[in-house]
Protein backbone atom coordinates (compact mmCIF):
# COMPACT_ATOMS: atom_id res chain seq x y z
CA UNK A 1 0.00 0.00 0.00
CA UNK A 2 1.45 3.39 -0.96
CA UNK A 3 2.71 5.26 2.41
CA UNK A 4 0.82 8.49 3.05
CA UNK A 5 1.17 12.33 4.76
CA UNK A 6 -0.97 12.49 7.38
CA UNK A 7 -1.70 16.41 8.60
CA UNK A 8 -3.40 16.58 12.00
CA UNK A 9 -4.19 20.17 12.97
CA UNK A 10 -5.49 21.46 16.01
CA UNK A 11 -5.72 23.72 19.26
CA UNK A 12 -4.16 23.15 22.33
CA UNK A 13 -5.65 19.97 24.13
CA UNK A 14 -7.39 18.56 21.21
CA UNK A 15 -6.10 15.08 21.91
CA UNK A 16 -3.30 15.74 18.99
CA UNK A 17 -0.56 14.39 20.35
CA UNK A 18 -2.22 11.03 21.91
CA UNK A 19 -4.07 11.00 18.81
CA UNK A 20 -1.43 10.95 16.16
CA UNK A 21 0.83 9.32 17.86
CA UNK A 22 -1.58 6.26 18.10
CA UNK A 23 -2.43 6.48 14.30
CA UNK A 24 1.49 6.59 13.96
CA UNK A 25 1.54 2.81 15.96
CA UNK A 26 -1.43 1.44 14.24
CA UNK A 27 -0.02 2.33 10.79
CA UNK A 28 3.51 1.89 12.00
CA UNK A 29 4.02 5.40 10.20
CA UNK A 30 6.42 8.20 11.84
CA UNK A 31 5.06 10.38 14.26
CA UNK A 32 6.50 13.89 14.44
CA UNK A 33 5.41 16.53 16.63
CA UNK A 34 5.90 20.04 15.56
CA UNK A 35 4.75 21.74 18.42
CA UNK A 36 7.85 20.00 20.17
CA UNK A 37 10.19 21.79 17.85
CA UNK A 38 8.60 25.61 18.94
CA UNK A 39 8.78 24.69 22.19
CA UNK A 40 12.29 23.77 22.36
CA UNK A 41 13.51 26.83 20.52
CA UNK A 42 11.24 29.01 23.27
CA UNK A 43 12.90 27.11 25.88
CA UNK A 44 16.33 27.69 24.45
CA UNK A 45 15.12 31.66 24.08
CA UNK A 46 14.12 31.78 27.60
CA UNK A 47 16.91 30.24 29.24
CA UNK A 48 19.29 33.00 26.84
CA UNK A 49 17.05 35.77 27.90
CA UNK A 50 16.31 36.16 24.31
CA UNK A 51 13.30 39.09 24.25
CA UNK A 52 10.26 37.12 22.92
CA UNK A 53 9.65 39.95 20.75
CA UNK A 54 13.36 40.28 18.78
CA UNK A 55 12.65 38.37 15.44
CA UNK A 56 15.84 38.36 14.30
CA UNK A 57 17.37 37.63 17.05
CA UNK A 58 15.05 34.23 17.79
CA UNK A 59 15.40 33.89 13.78
CA UNK A 60 19.37 33.44 14.66
CA UNK A 61 19.02 31.25 17.38
CA UNK A 62 16.47 28.57 15.51
CA UNK A 63 19.33 28.46 12.56
CA UNK A 64 21.89 27.91 15.33
CA UNK A 65 19.45 25.29 17.01
CA UNK A 66 19.62 21.37 16.67
CA UNK A 67 16.28 19.97 17.73
CA UNK A 68 16.17 16.25 17.74
CA UNK A 69 12.70 13.97 18.38
CA UNK A 70 12.85 10.36 19.15
CA UNK A 71 10.65 7.68 20.40
CA UNK A 72 10.21 7.86 24.14
CA UNK A 73 12.08 6.22 26.60
CA UNK A 74 9.88 4.14 29.13
CA UNK A 75 10.64 5.84 31.63
CA UNK A 76 9.37 9.30 29.69
CA UNK A 77 6.36 7.29 28.61
CA UNK A 78 5.12 6.49 31.84
CA UNK A 79 5.57 10.25 32.59
CA UNK A 80 2.96 10.84 30.09
CA UNK A 81 5.48 11.68 26.97
CA UNK A 82 5.13 10.64 23.25
CA UNK A 83 8.24 11.28 22.28
CA UNK A 84 11.64 12.59 23.94
CA UNK A 85 12.61 15.90 22.92
CA UNK A 86 16.63 16.89 22.76
CA UNK A 87 17.63 20.20 22.41
CA UNK A 88 21.60 20.59 21.24
CA UNK A 89 22.00 17.36 22.71
CA UNK A 90 20.43 17.71 26.14
CA UNK A 91 17.10 16.20 27.09
CA UNK A 92 14.39 18.41 27.84
CA UNK A 93 11.30 16.54 27.32
CA UNK A 94 9.81 17.32 30.46
CA UNK A 95 10.88 21.03 30.55
CA UNK A 96 9.17 22.03 27.66
CA UNK A 97 5.61 20.92 28.77
CA UNK A 98 5.64 23.65 31.61
CA UNK A 99 3.14 26.45 30.99
CA UNK A 100 5.57 29.08 30.44
CA UNK A 101 7.28 26.98 27.52
CA UNK A 102 3.57 26.91 26.20
CA UNK A 103 3.25 30.15 26.17
CA UNK A 104 6.74 31.63 24.91
CA UNK A 105 6.18 28.48 21.85
CA UNK A 106 3.35 30.59 20.94
CA UNK A 107 4.57 33.68 20.60
CA UNK A 108 8.09 32.37 19.19
CA UNK A 109 5.91 30.78 16.77
CA UNK A 110 4.06 34.16 15.37
CA UNK A 111 7.29 35.23 13.61
CA UNK A 112 7.69 33.95 9.79
CA UNK A 113 11.63 34.37 9.84
CA UNK A 114 11.32 31.82 12.69
CA UNK A 115 8.94 29.57 11.23
CA UNK A 116 10.82 29.58 8.05
CA UNK A 117 13.25 27.61 9.79
CA UNK A 118 11.59 24.98 11.27
CA UNK A 119 9.44 24.53 8.68
CA UNK A 120 11.78 23.36 6.27
CA UNK A 121 12.83 21.30 8.69
CA UNK A 122 9.69 19.78 9.63
CA UNK A 123 9.19 19.19 5.63
CA UNK A 124 12.56 17.45 5.31
CA UNK A 125 12.08 15.33 8.50
CA UNK A 126 8.15 14.22 6.60
CA UNK A 127 9.92 13.88 3.78
CA UNK A 128 9.61 10.18 3.05
CA UNK A 129 5.77 9.70 3.36
CA UNK A 130 4.45 7.42 5.71
CA UNK A 131 4.30 10.10 8.58
CA UNK A 132 1.71 11.85 10.38
CA UNK A 133 2.78 15.13 11.88
CA UNK A 134 0.78 17.07 13.83
CA UNK A 135 0.59 20.95 15.02
CA UNK A 136 -1.38 24.23 13.68
CA UNK A 137 0.01 24.89 10.07
CA UNK A 138 0.80 21.31 9.42
CA UNK A 139 -1.88 20.81 6.26
CA UNK A 140 -1.98 24.63 5.13
CA UNK A 141 1.41 25.47 4.92
CA UNK A 142 4.27 22.39 6.02
CA UNK A 143 2.27 19.62 3.59
CA UNK A 144 -0.61 21.61 1.81
CA UNK A 145 -0.50 18.33 -0.52
CA UNK A 146 -0.75 15.75 2.18
CA UNK A 147 -3.26 12.76 1.28
CA UNK A 148 -5.11 12.83 4.80
CA UNK A 149 -5.95 16.44 6.47
CA UNK A 150 -7.32 16.10 10.12
CA UNK A 151 -8.77 19.07 11.97
CA UNK A 152 -8.96 17.97 14.98
CA UNK A 153 -10.98 19.86 18.01
CA UNK A 154 -13.08 19.58 21.13
CA UNK A 155 -14.85 22.09 23.21
CA UNK A 156 -12.65 24.74 25.13
CA UNK A 157 -13.74 23.30 28.59
CA UNK A 158 -13.15 19.56 27.81
CA UNK A 159 -9.44 20.68 26.09
CA UNK A 160 -8.49 22.90 29.28
CA UNK A 161 -9.68 19.72 31.76
CA UNK A 162 -7.39 17.24 29.93
CA UNK A 163 -4.50 19.84 29.96
CA UNK A 164 -5.09 20.74 34.00
CA UNK A 165 -5.39 16.45 34.41
CA UNK A 166 -1.55 16.02 32.43
CA UNK A 167 -0.29 18.85 34.90
CA UNK A 168 -2.12 17.48 38.20
CA UNK A 169 -0.51 13.78 36.80
CA UNK A 170 3.22 15.03 36.81
CA UNK A 171 2.14 16.55 40.28
CA UNK A 172 1.60 20.35 39.27
CA UNK A 173 -0.01 21.91 41.32
CA UNK A 174 -2.01 24.41 38.84
CA UNK A 175 -6.10 25.14 39.26
CA UNK A 176 -8.40 24.18 36.43
CA UNK A 177 -9.09 27.75 36.01
CA UNK A 178 -5.33 28.63 35.61
CA UNK A 179 -4.86 26.13 32.64
CA UNK A 180 -8.42 27.50 31.54
CA UNK A 181 -6.87 30.76 31.23
CA UNK A 182 -3.71 29.67 29.86
CA UNK A 183 -5.01 27.14 27.15
CA UNK A 184 -7.88 30.34 25.86
CA UNK A 185 -4.74 33.19 25.95
CA UNK A 186 -2.56 30.55 23.41
CA UNK A 187 -6.06 29.18 21.17
CA UNK A 188 -6.37 33.29 20.43
CA UNK A 189 -2.70 34.14 19.53
CA UNK A 190 -2.49 30.83 17.57
CA UNK A 191 -5.56 31.66 15.79
CA UNK A 192 -5.03 35.46 15.06
CA UNK A 193 -1.55 35.91 14.00
CA UNK A 194 -0.79 37.26 10.83
CA UNK A 195 1.69 34.04 9.78
CA UNK A 196 0.43 30.50 9.54
CA UNK A 197 -2.58 30.89 11.41
CA UNK A 198 -4.33 28.30 13.05
CA UNK A 199 -7.01 27.47 10.80
CA UNK A 200 -8.84 24.42 8.89
CA UNK A 201 -7.16 23.55 5.78
CA UNK A 202 -10.56 22.93 3.33
CA UNK A 203 -10.04 19.98 2.50
CA UNK A 204 -9.77 18.94 6.27
CA UNK A 205 -11.73 16.57 7.71
CA UNK A 206 -12.90 17.68 11.00
CA UNK A 207 -13.03 15.79 14.20
CA UNK A 208 -14.65 16.55 17.35
CA UNK A 209 -13.56 14.57 19.61
CA UNK A 210 -15.38 16.68 22.92
CA UNK A 211 -17.38 13.03 23.40
CA UNK A 212 -14.59 10.84 22.28
CA UNK A 213 -11.57 8.89 23.82
CA UNK A 214 -8.14 8.46 22.34
CA UNK A 215 -8.26 4.88 20.94
CA UNK A 216 -11.78 5.82 19.34
CA UNK A 217 -10.70 9.10 17.51
CA UNK A 218 -7.70 7.71 16.36
CA UNK A 219 -9.09 4.60 14.89
CA UNK A 220 -11.35 6.70 13.11
CA UNK A 221 -8.81 8.05 11.85
CA UNK A 222 -7.12 5.02 10.67
CA UNK A 223 -10.12 3.94 9.22
CA UNK A 224 -9.94 7.62 6.60
CA UNK A 225 -6.06 6.57 6.34
CA UNK A 226 -6.79 3.02 5.08
CA UNK A 227 -9.65 4.45 2.86
CA UNK A 228 -7.10 7.11 1.23
CA UNK A 229 -4.60 4.05 1.00
CA UNK A 230 -6.55 1.93 -1.06
CA UNK A 231 -7.68 4.70 -3.37
CA UNK A 232 -4.38 5.28 -4.22
CA UNK A 233 -3.53 2.18 -4.83
CA UNK A 234 -6.63 1.98 -6.87
CA UNK A 235 -5.19 4.94 -9.01
CA UNK A 236 -1.84 2.99 -9.19
CA UNK A 237 0.45 5.09 -6.80
CA UNK A 238 3.12 2.45 -5.90
CA UNK A 239 3.92 1.81 -2.19
O1 LIG B 1 1.11 21.68 19.96
P1 LIG B 1 1.78 22.42 21.11
O2 LIG B 1 0.81 22.85 22.16
O3 LIG B 1 2.92 21.65 21.69
O4 LIG B 1 2.42 23.75 20.44
C1 LIG B 1 3.04 24.76 21.20
C2 LIG B 1 2.92 26.10 20.48
O5 LIG B 1 3.70 26.07 19.29
C3 LIG B 1 1.51 26.46 20.05
O6 LIG B 1 0.87 27.29 21.00
C4 LIG B 1 1.69 27.19 18.74
C5 LIG B 1 3.03 26.73 18.22
N1 LIG B 1 2.93 25.84 17.07
C6 LIG B 1 2.79 26.43 15.83
O7 LIG B 1 2.67 27.65 15.73
N2 LIG B 1 2.81 25.65 14.70
C7 LIG B 1 2.91 24.32 14.78
N3 LIG B 1 2.94 23.59 13.66
C8 LIG B 1 3.00 23.69 16.05
C9 LIG B 1 2.99 24.49 17.18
Amino acid sequence: MPKLTIAIDGPAGSGKSSVARRVAELLQYVYLDSGAMYRALALKALKRGIPLNDESRLEKLAKETRIELKSPTPEHEAAGAKNCVFLDGADVTQEIRKPEAAQAASHVAAFQKVREVLVAEQQRAGAGGGVVMEGRDIGTVVFPSAELKIFLDAAPETRAERRWKEHREKGDKLTLAEVFDEVIERDKRDRERKVSPLVRATDAVLVDNTAMGIEETARLIVMLAQERERELARAGRPG
